[in-house]
């Protein structure tokens, strides 16, 4: 028996929980249930990310405190976990007294050691980000809040700790997983390291952990949020527990956020003298379609519906199944039914209809002998008995979804044994014999389900309790992963269909008819747009972005420049001189360099983008309500 933590990125309390959040959490959960039920001793953390300029100004906005607002906005994530049957050991949020008081601890610890101190530093500063950027960064990229800041700060070191990474990525090849995503990391470790700066003044956000050695200032979220994965399991207070868990097995995280989880982190680590992660995971992006998902996109699929609709595990097995560990995965609703009739229906529902079937017709249900194992049955036998292995090297890779299809490769085998072995002539001549061959197939269904237990935790209690296991088929059964556990003379269950063919047909016509709206809003809301009918006088290429035109635009008493995303649409002359509608009260920003100060309203529908015009002429400036 080993020891086995895992962790998931701790959320942002602010985000509407989605596919991408639940897609991480439940493998977490899946790997967490497979050793758990290898009797592994087991530790699953998952939590929120609660500190920081967002939350802050999210609750200014609503009128609430920082602590009212995250209170009531972190049930949105426990309420989703528990619904898609998410079993963590720990739901940590970095406003528990006990979080914030390792991270002064810590901190602390740097300081005392000389591994941080003060300086002043001027550069640009996304306001979304809640970072400065690079000067390259700032020019290369589409950057909406964005300003320049003057600022004394607290620094860590980290640069300090450049070479040692290095060779540590190099010395230790499970470190960053999947193998291109280390390299992603030794490539960006070849430009010097900076040191990182680990404080925000309270004078632009006080909603943090303050510092230890400076009442003015609180700590940087990522700072914060890191030191989630050592302050929920015990360090620096509670050793022998700390010990016990530590290194962490896996750090699951998406690709976005791998330079803060394999650079910051690490370096934080070792300037406190602790040991590394074992594994740092990066996985892909799930699309949309293929539309990078997000939210202002609206088009975040709520996993709740689909898990409401088709049930929680259907849900579970598509994102486990569907997703190659390290790649971008698409989501679409076609793919999500075909996969469930193809394997769920099909495959697994088809195979335990057809030997509950045979068993009831010739046996009344009740499990026959196996007798001796016949060289026939052998192989089978040995199919079934190598599966567990193969799982867990799987696993300890984060391929589930090959781990899966060895599960399914085990059911074709069943198919052929049936076929070949024919029990349902060989009745007529050999009644023991067709009983033997009946149990040998129940029982490699039994243990190839026992194997998809962690991925679909409900449907597959179901089947065990259908296929003879005990009433309620308990985690780590003596026996559960061995060849012969199901008892001769046992009564099997009725089956009506764990897994219902989803018709293909009706499923579309549904979606066609929704309307993907966002959440609604007052009038009031509508109210505080204000849109006008504009004139382009002027429209020329941007000079920094191919996709963007920079557009001078007539509002009656005022001229506005105004930066569209419409370059691929439309060319500078065919816009000079047309009305279009503009909403002249959105926050000014700058993109790629230049300013744009309201947006212009466009319709498109994903072939054809075309800005809203007035029907008849009216005067530049009028209002649109
Ligand atoms: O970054 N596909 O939190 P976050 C797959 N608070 N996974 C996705 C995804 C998608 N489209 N979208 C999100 C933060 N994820 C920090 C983390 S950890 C110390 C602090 C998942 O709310 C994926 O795991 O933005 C990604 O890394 C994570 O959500 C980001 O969550
Ligand atoms: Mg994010």
């Amino acid at each position: 028996m080993s020891r086995f933590y895992v962790t998931t990125p701790i959320y942002y309390v602010n985000d509407e929980p989605h596919i991408g959040h639940a897609y991480t959490t439940i493998l977490a959960d899946v790997v967490a249930r497979f050793h758990r039920a290898l009797g592994d001793e087991t530790y699953f953390l998952t939590g929120t990310d609660e500190h920081g300029q967002k939350v802050q100004q999210a609750a200014e906005k609503r009128g609430v405190t920082p602590q009212q607002h995250v209170d009531e906005y972190v049930v949105r994530f426990q309420e989703k976990w528990d619904a898609l049957n998410i079993k963590y050991d720990q739901f940590i949020r970095t406003t528990d007294d006990k979080h914030k008081a390792v991270v002064s601890y810590l901190l602390q610890q740097l300081w005392d050691k000389g591994l941080i101190y003060k300086d002043s530093y001027e550069g640009w500063y996304s306001v979304a980000e809640e970072r400065f950027l690079t000067d390259k960064e700032y020019e290369e990229g589409e950057w909406r809040d964005v300003k320049r800041l003057s600022e004394s700060n607290y620094w860590f070191k980290m640069s300090a700790y450049q070479e040692d990474l290095i060779n540590y990525i190099h010395d230790n090849p499970e470190f960053i997983q999947p193998d291109f995503r280390k390299n992603e990391v030794l490539g960006f470790l070849r430009q010097e390291l900076g040191d990182l700066c680990i404080s925000r003044p309270k004078a632009r956000l006080n909603w943090g952990i303050e510092l230890p050695f400076d009442d003015e200032y609180v700590t940087y979220v990522w700072f914060d949020a890191l030191t989630n994965y050592i302050s929920a399991i015990g360090y620096p207070t509670e050793e022998a527990t700390f010990q016990k868990w530590w290194p962490v097995d896996f750090h699951l995280i998406g690709k976005d956020i791998l330079t803060t989880h394999a650079v910051y982190w690490p370096t934080m680590l070792m300037a406190a003298g602790l040991p590394l992660p074992k594994t740092i995971f990066a996985h892909g992006w799930w699309l949309m379609g293929d539309a990078k998902m997000s939210k202002s996109l609206g088009n975040v699929v709520r996993p709740l519906d689909l898990a409401n609709k088709y049930g929680v595990d259907a849900l579970r097995y598509f994102l486990m199944r569907e997703m190659t560990p390290g790649q971008d995965a698409s989501f679409t609703i076609e793919g999500f039914i075909s996969r469930y009739n193809s394997d769920l229906a099909n495959d697994l529902g088809n195979m335990v209809n057809r030997i509950t079937k045979l068993l009831g017709r010739h046996f009344d249900l009740v499990l026959p002998d196996p007798g001796e194992t016949m060289p026939e049955d052998s192989d089978l036998v040995q199919h079934v008995s190598g599966l567990t292995e193969k799982v867990r090297s799987e696993l300890a890779q984060m391929k589930v979804n090959y781990a899966i299809t060895h599960v399914f490769d085990v059911l074709r085998e069943i198919n052929r044994y049936l076929e070949e072995m024919a029990p349902w002539k060989l009745i007529k001549t050999d009644r023991d014999r067709a009983g033997a061959v009946l149990y040998n197939a129940a029982e490699a269904l039994r243990l190839s389900a026992v194997h998809l237990y962690p991925v679909m935790p409900e449907k597959i209690a179901q089947l065990l309790v259908v296929m003879g296991t005990s009433a309620q088929a308990r985690l780590n059964e003596v026996g559960w992963f061995e060849w012969g556990h199901l008892k001769p003379g046992t009564k099997l269950g009725k089956t009506d269909g764990l897994f219902p063919r989803i018709e293909v047909q009706e499923a579309l016509e549904e979606k066609a008819e929704k309307l993907d709206l966002k959440d609604e809003i007052s009038f009031d809301d509508f109210m505080k747009m204000d849109i006008r009918v504009g004139k382009i006088i002027k429209a020329e290429k941007h000079p920094n972005a191919d996709k963007l035109l920079k557009l001078q635009v007539d509002l009656g008493t005022e001229q506005r420049q105004v930066i569209a995303g419409i370059a691929e649409h439309y060319s500078p002359d065919d816009l000079v001189g047309k009305f279009i509608s503009i909403i002249a009260n959105l926050k000014p920003a700058t993109i790629r360099g230049e300013l744009s100060q309201g947006m212009i309203l466009a319709a498109d529908d994903g072939k054809t983008v075309s800005p809203l015009i007035p029907l008849k002429k009216v005067d530049p400036g009028s209002k649109v309500r």
